[in-house]
């Protein structure tokens, strides 16, 4: 079973090195709806809703968010798998950007400490994710806070159960000829209980909703230490 997951966790790592040039178009041309009109900048928002001005990007791709925040005068350090993500997010150099797997992080967390905020946008993917967030959570300052924007566990379970597992994505919806990846799903309980059971105080969720839909276009859940 652990072997599994593993298996898993290695292959989401190999997706997003196979797709990050794919993903880097994508993002950087707008190309994926839900991003442009809405989940941006809820994100932003977020974040500058808790204050303080050190954010740590968790999972921070080609560094979209860290910029956009950088741009707004927060000290901002991001960290990701994919050494070409990391290579694309370096072109701007008011971020302090490394390349981690979440393991390696958690075998040595030295990226700063005190940071007043850490964020996932849509970079927790995994299903262990317990160890990640108590070893965030002591390089948090008391009173920090965790944001975590992921997919709205009820706009996704479509046809499937309503309960926590595996799935793939294959980002059919974009051009180009991605490696699909497996990502975890969780209910809103199970997201709740990670975060409480890791040593956060959980603080409050948004439900930002697209306007043409007026479905959810994702979850932001809070977290505070
Ligand atoms: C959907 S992308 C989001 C990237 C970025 N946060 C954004 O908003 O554009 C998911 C990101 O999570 C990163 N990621 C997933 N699992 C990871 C792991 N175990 N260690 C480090 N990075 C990981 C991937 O490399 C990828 O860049």
């Amino acid at each position: 079973m652990f072997q599994m997951v593993e298996d898993r966790d290695k292959r989401i790592i190999k997706s997003w090195s196979e797709n990050s040039e794919l993903w880097t178009e994508a993002v950087r041309a707008n190309a994926i709806a839900s991003r442009r009109l809405v989940t941006n900048d809820a994100i932003i928002k977020a974040v500058l809703e808790y204050g303080g001005s050190r954010i740590l990007d968790v999972g921070c791709g080609e560094g979209w968010l860290s910029n956009e925040l950088a741009q707004r005068g927060k000290q901002v350090t991001g960290f990701d798998a994919s050494s070409d993500l990391i290579h694309n997010a370096k072109k701007n150099n008011s971020v302090s950007f490394y390349v981690r797997t979440y393991d390696q992080f958690l075998a040595q967390p030295d990226l700063g400490k005190d940071f007043d905020i850490i964020v996932f946008n849509f970079s927790l993917l995994s299903e262990q994710i317990k160890p990640l967030f108590e070893a965030l959570l002591k390089i948090t300052r008391p009173g920090g806070h965790l944001v975590i924007q992921t997919v709205h566990p009820w706009s996704t379970s479509g046809a499937q159960r309503y309960e926590d597992g595996w799935r793939e994505e294959t980002f059919a919806s974009l051009a180009g000829e991605w490696s699909p990846m497996p990502w975890y799903f969780r209910t809103l309980g199970s997201w709740l209980n990670e975060i409480k059971s890791a040593g956060w105080r959980f603080h409050e969720l948004h439900e930002p909703v697209n306007a043409e839909t007026g479905q959810p276009a994702s979850l932001i859940l809070v977290g505070k230490k």
